[in-house]
C-alpha cells in the first residue's frame, strides 16, 4: 500500500471509538459558533459556476499572492544525510528512483529563478534541509552548520527577495536528518520521541535567527498528520512502522507541542520585516485536507465514518494550536482545554488542497482489499495517481476550516499529470472556486501551485509529474521546460483570476493519462 492510498486507507481506519454511533455534537468543536464545523456527506457544488452563471467572478485583489511551491528533498541533490536517503537505500521507493537524480535545484538554481521569474509569481514556498544544515547530530548540538548549506539557502532566499519574490519558508517537509529518525534496526524515531519538541524548537530558533532578516512568512511543519500516517499506520514514509497507533498518535500530540514552540521561537527570533509591510513573521504548519465523503453515500456508517476521519485529519491539530484544545486520543473528547502553551499559536491556515477522499467502515477489516482511489463510485476524472480532480471538493473544505476565524493560504494545489491534458482545467476551476469563494467573503489570501518542477514524489519517485515545468531527467543539464499550463498560469497571475471567456477555453478534462499508481 502506498502514500497515495492512505487517505482511502484512513478511510477505514476508526479505531473502536468510531464504531458506536455517537452524533457528532457541534460544541465538540472549539468554534465559537455552536454548528461546529459544517460537514457535507457529498461533493460540493461549485461556487464558481453558481455565481458566474449570472455574473463575471471579480478579479483577485492585488494583495491575494499568487506564488508556486516545492520542498528540497524533492528538488535537490545531496541530501544523503537525510532519513529518506536510508529510505531508498532500503528500497522503499518505485523503481529504485533517487532523489539525487531529480532536478538538482541546488546546483540548477537559476533554472528555477528563471522559471519563477517568466510565471511572475510574487511568492515561492521552499524548504530548507535540516540534515543539509546539520548532517551530524554532533553538529547540531554544537551550532555548527555546514557553511556551504547556508550559503546555499542564503543565496537562493537573497535572490528571491532581489527578484521581488517572498520566500515562505517550510522547516520540515517530511525528511528528518537521519540522526534523528532512522528506519534501521531500533534507531531514532523521530516525532515519537518527546525530545522531538526541543530539537525542532532549536532548529526554528537557528532558521529564524539566521533567516529572518530575509523570509517573513514561516511554516513549522509540512502535514503532520500524512507524514505520521504514513510512517506509523502503514510504513511507507520513516520511520517505517505499521499499525503503530498509539505511536502515532503520540507523535501527533507532539507534533502539535513542537508546532507550538517552534512558532513562538520564531516570533522571538525572527526580528526583521523582510518586505517592510509592518510584520516581522506570519506563522503557520501546512495541513493536509481533503473533502472526506462516505464511501456509499447512502450508508449511514459510512458518514460517520466519513465525520470522524474529517475530525482526524482536518481538524484535530488545529483544534490544538489554534484553541488550545487538546484530543490525544481523537476520541473527540477533550483532555485538556485552552492550554495557553498551545491555542493562539497560529497565524493564518496553510491549506494543502489536492482532492477528496472516501471513508468507510463497513469493510474495515480486513485493511487490505481496500479500492483505490481510482475505484471510488463517482465519475470524477482523475489525475495520474488516480485521485479525483473535484475543485468544487475545496468549497467544502473551506467552509469546515472558515470557522476558526483565521485567514487561509492555500499553500499546495496541483495536478499529477504528465500529459498536461487535465492540470490546465483543474487549475483554472481551482482559481475561478477560490473567486467565488472571496464573493461569498471567505478569507482565503494565497494561492500556491503545487508545483514549479517535476520532482521527487517520495514512494512513487519520479513517475507523478507535478510541475508546471517538466525536467528531463534523462538530459545531463536537467532542462526545464514550460508545459502549457506555466503560460496558462502566468495569464491567471497577470489577470489575477481566471474570466468566464478564459473557463470556457477548457470545458471538459483530458482522458489520456499516464499510470503511476
Ligand atoms: C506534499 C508534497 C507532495 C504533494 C503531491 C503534498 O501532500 O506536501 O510533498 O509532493 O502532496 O503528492
Amino acid at each position: 500500500m502506498s502514500y497515495r492510498t492512505i487517505w482511502m486507507w484512513l478511510g477505514f481506519l476508526t479505531f473502536g471509538a468510531c464504531f458506536d454511533d455517537r452524533p457528532i455534537v457541534g460544541s465538540r468543536f472549539c468554534r465559537h459558533n455552536e454548528n461546529g464545523n459544517p460537514y457535507s456527506s457529498t461533493i460540493a457544488v461549485s461556487a464558481a459556476e453558481t455565481l458566474a452563471a449570472t455574473r463575471e467572478l471579480p478579479p483577485l485583489p492585488d494583495s491575494f499572492v499568487f506564488g508556486v511551491a516545492t520542498a528540497a528533498y524533492q528538488i535537490e541533490a545531496g541530501n544523503g544525510a537525510s532519513d529518506w536517503a536510508e529510505w531508498e537505500r532500503l528500497g522503499k521507493v518505485k523503481n529504485g528512483d533517487r532523489a539525487d537524480d531529480g532536478p538538482r535545484s541546488d546546483e540548477l538554481f537559476q533554472a528555477d529563478l528563471a522559471a519563477l521569474s517568466e510565471l511572475n509569481v510574487a511568492a515561492y514556498r521552499l524548504s530548507i534541509e535540516w540534515a543539509r544544515v546539520f548532517p551530524t547530530r554532533e553538529s547540531f548540538e554544537a551550532l555548527t552548520p555546514n557553511p556551504e548549506a547556508l550559503a546555499y539557502y542564503r543565496s537562493v532566499l537573497l535572490a528571491l527577495r532581489t527578484r521581488g519574490i517572498a520566500p515562505m519558508v517550510t522547516l520540515q517537509h517530511f525528511t528528518l536528518p537521519n540522526w534523528l529518525q532512522s528506519s534501521v534496526g531500533t534507531g531514532a524515531v523521530g516525532l515519537s520521541n518527546p525530545a522531538f519538541i526541543l530539537l525542532f524548537e532549536s532548529w526554528a530558533k537557528f532558521c529564524a535567527e539566521e533567516f529572518g532578516d530575509l523570509v517573513d512568512e514561516w511554516i513549522t511543519l509540512n502535514e503532520p498528520m500524512a507524514m505520521l500516517a504514513a510512517g506509523y499506520a502503514v510504513g511507507q514514509f520513516p520511520p517505517g512502522r505499521s499499525g503503530e497507533f498509539k505511536q502515532m498518535q503520540e507523535a501527533t500530540r507532539i507534533a502539535a507541542f513542537a508546532h507550538a514552540r517552534a512558532y513562538e521561537a520564531i516570533h522571538e527570533k525572527d526580528r526583521v520585516d523582510a518586505d517592510g509591510d509592518g510584520t516581522r513573521a506570519m506563522v503557520s504548519f501546512a495541513t493536509h485536507a481533503r473533502a472526506w465523503l462516505p464511501y456509499s453515500a447512502n450508508a449511514e456508517r459510512d458518514v460517520i465514518a466519513a465525520r470522524r476521519q474529517r475530525y482526524i485529519n482536518n481538524l484535530v491539530t488545529l483544534d490544538a494550536v489554534v484553541c488550545g484544545n487538546l484530543d490525544e486520543d481523537w476520541d473527540e473528547e477533550w483532555e485538556e482545554t485552552a492550554r495557553s502553551d498551545l491555542r493562539q499559536h497560529l497565524d493564518f491556515i496553510a491549506l494543502n488542497f489536492y482532492s477528496n477522499a472516501a471513508a468507510s467502515y463497513l469493510d474495515f477489516e480486513p485493511f487490505l482489499g481496500i479500492p483505490a482511489p481510482a475505484n471510488l463510485p463517482n465519475q470524477l476524472a482523475k489525475n495520474d495517481l488516480g485521485w479525483d480532480l473535484s475543485p468544487a471538493s475545496l468549497r467544502q473544505v473551506i467552509d469546515e476550516l472558515a470557522p476558526y476565524g483565521l485567514p487561509i493560504v492555500i499553500t499546495e494545489n496541483g495536478v499529477a499529470d504528465s500529459l498536461d491534458n487535465r492540470r490546465p482545467k483543474n487549475l483554472v476551476d481551482t482559481v475561478r472556486e477560490i473567486q467565488a469563494l472571496r464573493v461569498l467573503g471567505y478569507d482565503i489570501r494565497g494561492y500556491y501551485h503545487w508545483s514549479l518542477i517535476d520532482n521527487f514524489e517520495w514512494d512513487y519517485g519520479f513517475c507523478p509529474r507535478f510541475g508546471l515545468y517538466a525536467v528531463d531527467y534523462s538530459d545531463p543539464a536537467r532542462r526545464r521546460t514550460p508545459r502549457a499550463s506555466a503560460s496558462l498560469y502566468q495569464r491567471i497571475v497577470r489577470e489575477r483570476g481566471a474570466s468566464n471567456t478564459l473557463a470556457a477555453q477548457y470545458p471538459t478534462y483530458g482522458t489520456d493519462v499516464v499510470d503511476c499508481q
